[in-house]
């Protein structure tokens, strides 16, 4: 079906910035991480097991096909895109996002392979998590789960980075870290483009629903991963108290003024 930039019905609508973002995903292809991978992984099984246990679940949950987001990303541009050439740069803007994420999942199961653990097939947590998404497919609630755990994941990798137990450790996460600051730039505009069409008393629900659903998500996390966020110096408290400040700043970012088409040439560079 060819879509028509003057759809009436769409005119309104956000752009997806899908140039700016395809750029984006492109280069950042292009960008070689700066990690050793000829230096030794400091972490053991025998001292440092729970912290190994907790990376492999980590791992499992940076490795997937990306199928259900496929499929929800072609529901949404159905219904968002403006053109025929901004659906198919979203597309390929998702693909590499999911690249992206595949590249993250890959370079934790070297680092397990270098400590002489597995790369595990099964997490409750993880299993649970693609439960919810392959449910809902829905453009809206796929982004804002990926948005509570991507918040989550730059609390946890920033978490092993300090903790200063392992050069190379801190390599892969600092190279996870710079992608997530992005990912969640990306998620927040997507979920602003559901958000911002809607009236302020199911504003006011949507924003307490997902502070209900991230409760329940940041207490899991700490039960599951306490052990990580300790060796980088975190306690309960300041876990708790990072996860919100993150959250409610990712949220201001929702709740920003959407990009429109008359400030699409200000945005792409
Ligand atoms: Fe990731
Ligand atoms: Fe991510």
């Amino acid at each position: 079906m060819t879509k028509n930039a003057n759809d009436s019905s769409k005119s309104a609508s956000p752009t997806l910035r899908s140039h700016y973002w395809l750029n984006h995903f492109r280069k950042n292809l292009e960008r070689s991480p700066s990690i050793d991978w000829d230096r030794k992984a400091a972490l053991t099984l025998s001292d440092d097991a729970r912290v190994i246990r907790s990376i492999q679940s980590w791992q499992l949950g940076e490795t997937s096909d990306g199928a259900h987001l496929l499929q929800a990303t072609r529901d949404f541009l159905d219904h968002y895109s403006q053109s025929d050439d901004e659906s198919k740069s979203y597309l390929e803007t998702v693909q590499l996002f999911i690249r992206e994420e595949q590249k993250h999942g890959e370079n934790l199961g070297r680092y397990l392979d270098k400590v002489g653990a597995d790369r595990i097939k099964f997490d409750l947590g993880d299993s649970a998590f693609r439960l919810v998404r392959s449910l809902f497919t829905n453009m809206e609630i796929w982004s804002a789960s990926v948005l509570m755990v991507e918040t989550m994941a730059q609390i946890y990798y920033k978490a092993l980075r300090d903790s200063g137990r392992c050069e190379l450790l801190s390599e892969i996460c600092t190279d996870i870290l710079i992608d997530e600051a992005f990912h969640l730039k990306f998620q927040c505009e997507r979920i602003g483009t559901y958000y911002g069409k809607r009236s302020i008393p199911a504003r006011f629900a949507t924003k307490t629903l997902y502070q209900f659903l991230y409760t329940g998500i940041i207490s899991a996390v700490w039960i599951g991963h306490h052990h990580a966020f300790q060796q980088g110096g975190l306690s309960f408290k300041d876990f708790w108290r990072a996860s919100w400040r993150k959250f409610l700043g990712h949220w201001r970012q929702v709740e920003g003024p959407p990009v429109h088409a008359s400030d699409f040439q200000r945005n792409e560079g």
